[in-house]
């Protein structure tokens, strides 16, 4: 198997709980490895740039409200397979639905307020590494 990025995003609702160790130990112990990291305040203009494929969607407004309602935690995870096994890792979207070892059974919210995101491809992985990272942030 190939070793794989994948952007992850600590979301505003694990920040302000401060989640980020707990999460950050659930990647290292996966055998996912944070190359690189940083804590910084999204704009509007970002969130709804990066959430831009849900723009139609009854949601959308509210997400990204909720994105820039407090720091995020922007990473770059690698290792083996990193897309699925950090969406393994993270558990399903609705927390209600996840399973119980997963980030978002353990300390997500609400479908909205679901403490992490992570890349459903590596293609999109790809896009959303770029879009916030310069290669020379990327440190493995
Ligand atoms: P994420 O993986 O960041 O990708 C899109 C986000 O939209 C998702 O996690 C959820 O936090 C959020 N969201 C809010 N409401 C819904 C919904 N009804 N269905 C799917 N995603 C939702």
């Amino acid at each position: 198997m190939a070793t794989e990025r994948t952007l992850s995003i600590i979301k505003p609702d694990a920040t302000r709980r401060n989640l980020t160790g707990n999460i950050n130990a659930v990647f290292e112990e996966a055998g996912l490895k944070i190359v690189a990291q940083k804590r910084v305040q999204l704009t509007p203009a970002q969130a709804g740039a990066f959430y831009a494929v849900h723009k139609e969607r009854p949601f959308y407004k509210d997400l990204v409200d909720f994105m820039i309602s407090g720091p995020v935690v922007l990473q770059v995870l690698e290792g083996e397979n990193a897309v699925a096994k950090n969406r393994d890792v993270m558990g399903a979207t609705d927390p209600k639905k996840a399973e119980a070892h997963t980030i978002r059974a353990r300390f997500a919210e609400s479908i909205e307020a679901n403490s992490v995101h992570g890349s459903d491809s590596a293609e999109n992985a790809a896009n959303e590494i770029r879009f916030f990272f310069a290669e020379t942030e990327i440190l493995p």
